[in-house]
């Protein structure tokens, strides 16, 4: 959040900055534009494009030293074949940011030649995304080992004009929403607590005027919450039921609803030791949630927004949900809880019921890591889509599309319900082993009692376990774009 983004315009060959990246298509030949800037580095910029040492493929680099007083490097990125798209600048830029922070340069420019609201925005967040890091908990390094953070960002387009301002309010906006997020889900469960994520929910609410409400373990009860609270009846965490209220445009509101499970153990159910602890980011979707609301407020969309957020910790004790246990949800139907791991769902039901009872909204999407079979469907490139009507599921595949977090589109067939009948009660928590994505989207849409709603199941996409080249190991962002992508689209 500490890295100043400003704008400049003019011949980036006169601008200030320890590095200047220049982002080109593959095959494409150094812009007329940065003639002067090719002569400040001995025309190597040039030398390398024509000698093919620089051959403009995806995510290749090439950097020059300079003469005079412009930028004190010049880095060439590859955006690929094709032309130069909004979103390849994107991918360039997060590069960029990555690499800036490594090499500790400081101060980065990026030439964003059009000036274009969309590819301004686009820069800003991607710069920041890739820059991103969480050192909070390491020692300060020594005076010998340290380099610089990346502490700003110049966005060099030809001309400042209105859409460049505007490109990067919104970006800044959604780069610090996305920040949010990412810090949240990277912190261990002993520090993000349900009580921490209640606190940074009314912090953005505060900042911004927003209602904020945070109810407790007695307030759930009076509510009568219980699946979410069976859930939460083997932890001595207070559980948290957070809702938070942007007010702007007219109409009934979109609700946001997220997982927020600071630690899923799996409970008596539980979980093999091995990799256990990547389930600190078992609260992305929650912190999509926080991290959307606060850019939402920051961009002043004209539309209502209601962030609703279900948080707690799933453990084994003895006081904790044994498998078999019935209970009965808000909406009054009674679910068998034949695995306590998919604790998820049962938090889900009740703040999906609350949202549709309290808010009569237009729609409702929730984001959850719901599943561990969407992983083994879509990897950690597409984010499982699913939704009670089509319209809902279409816009937000488009909204996943323009936010550069793409989803896939996996079927609610009434069939794939029949693996959740149960002997005893309404609904069985668990569908078996076939489809399991599928059944857990057709249980949640058991309690949005007729509202449209669409769900995405972000297990595969808000934390990477493996460094994706330009997102290090840890959490990417998702869902906080498509979260504002889709409000955007909804504005009166
Ligand atoms: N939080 C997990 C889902 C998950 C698994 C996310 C792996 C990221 C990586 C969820 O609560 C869970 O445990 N789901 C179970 C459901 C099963 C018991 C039906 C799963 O996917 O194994
Ligand atoms: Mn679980
Ligand atoms: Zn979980």
């Amino acid at each position: 959040m500490s890295i100043a983004v400003t704008l400049a315009g003019g011949d980036p060959a006169a601008l200030r900055a320890a590095l200047l990246a220049v982002p080109l298509a593959a095959g494409a030949a150094l812009p007329r534009s940065l003639a002067r800037l090719d002569r400040a580095t001995g025309g190597a910029l040039g030398r390398a494009i024509a000698e093919r040492d620089f051959r403009g493929a995806r995510d290749e680099t090439f950097v020059a030293y300079t003469k005079g007083r412009g930028p004190e490097r010049v880095m060439l990125v590859g955006a690929g074949a094709g032309e130069l798209t909004t979103a390849s600048l994107g991918r360039a830029a997060t590069l960029v940011g990555r690499k800036a922070n490594g090499m500790g340069v400081g101060r980065v420019a990026f030439w964003c030649a059009s000036g274009k609201k969309a590819d301004v925005e686009q820069t800003v967040i991607s710069v920041l995304l890739g820059a991103w890091e969480y050192r909070e908990l390491k020692a300060k390094p020594s005076a010998a080992e340290r380099r610089r953070p990346l502490e700003s960002v110049v966005v060099a387009v030809s001309k400042v004009g209105a859409d460049a301002r505007a490109g990067l309010a919104a970006g800044k906006a959604i780069a610090d929403g996305q920040a949010i997020a990412r810090k949240l889900a990277m912190m261990p469960g002993n520090l993000c607590t349900p009580e921490f994520i209640a606190a940074t929910a009314q912090d953005v609410a505060k900042r911004h005027g927003l209602k904020c409400t945070v109810r407790g373990r007695k307030e759930m009860q009076a509510l009568g919450m219980n699946t979410f609270l069976a859930v939460a009846q083997g932890t001595p965490q207070d559980p948290k039921f957070i809702t938070i209220e942007y007010k702007s445009g007219t109409g009934a509101p979109v609700c946001l609803v997220g997982k927020g499970l600071c630690f899923d153990t799996g409970g008596i159910s539980i979980k093999p030791a091995d990799r256990m602890e990547w389930m600190k980011f078992d609260m992305c979707g929650a912190a999509g949630v926080i991290g959307a609301m606060e850019a939402i407020a920051r961009m002043k969309l004209k539309v209502n927004v209601v962030g609703l957020i279900g948080s707690t910790t799933n453990m084994p004790s003895g006081t904790a949900i044994n498998p078999g246990d019935v209970v009965k949800s808000l909406c009054g139907k009674t679910v068998e809880i034949i695995n306590t791991d998919a604790e998820g769902r049962l938090v889900l039901a009740d703040v999906l019921t609350y949202a549709a009872r309290e808010y009569k909204p237009r729609v409702i999407v929730d984001a959850a890591t719901l599943t561990g079979a969407v992983v083994v469907a879509l990897g950690s490139n597409a984010t499982g889509v699913m939704a009670n009507t089509q319209d809902v599921a279409d816009e937000l595949l488009a909204a996943g599309k323009r936010a550069g977090e793409p989803g896939w589109q996996l079927p609610q067939w009434a069939e794939y319900k029949e693996q959740l009948k149960s002997d005893v009660a309404d609904l069985k928590n668990i569908g078996g082993r076939g489809g399991g994505t599928i059944t857990a989207g057709l249980f949640l849409s058991e309690f949005v009692e007729g509202v449209a709603w669409g769900h995405l199941d972000i297990a595969g996409t808000a934390y990477t376990e493996t460094d994706l080249g330009i997102i290090g190991r840890g959490p990417t962002g998702v869902p906080v774009r498509t979260f504002v992508e889709f409000a955007r689209a909804r504005q009166s």
